[in-house]
């Protein structure tokens, strides 16, 4: 799957050892996604590479302009076409293991354009014309759509068929259909006792039968 990043930041994505090692760094190496990043500052044509202005009607903060973002945008888009953009902001709808499992599915072939925002947020007319979905990781406010994106290439990655080995499924994950969107049952791993505190019987009996109802008495 191919996730465009659109960032002023593009070095947060490239430099960034998450995308290197572990999950996300082998699916790299296995070519099962790739991080594109595109720095909006490029796609500038102010003499000083400037990506943002004051707001109109006063206030603070900076807002990012029209001009680069179009022309950033538009140029993916030209490589990428069926490829919907995504924008981040805390005023998106809040992003949940349904939508990880939307977007795994239903966008990997095409692939997705991310676009993170900085400062007080982006020009209202690029949300307007060029924006199809706009995703909130949250109701807090980050200092730009960066750490949102990770949280949504991280997400859907460890959905794709392949990524995680048959002994990490994504089956029984928190939030999956097998427990009923609940979280998990707690894990106990060895020793059986540690520090005086013992492992539930239950989970040393080998009843399997047993050890199912327990783990879904005890989902939290
Ligand atoms: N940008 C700033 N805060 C954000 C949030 N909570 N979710 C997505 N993008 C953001």
């Amino acid at each position: 799957m191919r996730f465009d990043v659109l960032t002023i930041f593009p070095s947060f994505f490239e430099e960034n050892p998450y995308f290197k090692y572990s999950i996300l760094g082998e699916a790299t190496k296995k070519g099962q996604i790739e991080v594109h990043t595109h720095d909006i500052r490029e796609y500038s044509e102010d003499k000083h590479k400037k990506v943002d202005d004051t707001p109109y009607g006063g206030g603070a903060g900076m807002v990012m302009t029209c001009q680069p973002l179009f022309a950033a945008i538009k140029s993916v888009k030209k490589e990428n076409p069926k490829a919907p953009v995504v924008f981040l902001t805390p005023q998106g709808e809040t992003w949940t293991q349904p939508h990880a499992e939307e977007f795994a599915t239903k966008h990997e072939q095409t692939g997705l354009i991310l676009l993170c925002g900085r400062y007080e947020g982006i020009d209202q007319r690029v949300r307007d014309a060029l924006v199809d979905i706009e995703i909130s990781i949250g109701d807090y406010v980050l200092t730009g759509g960066e750490l949102a994106v990770m949280t949504l290439i991280d997400s859907i990655t460890r959905l794709i068929p392949g990524v995680l080995g048959n002994e990490n499924s994504p089956e029984e994950d928190s939030f999956c259909v097998k427990f009923d969107r609940k979280k998990e049952y707690p894990h106990y791993t060895k020793p059986e006792e540690f520090q005086g505190i013992k492992v539930p019987d239950v989970l040393l009996s080998g009843h399997h039968a047993n050890i199912e109802a327990w783990r879904h008495d005890n989902l939290k």
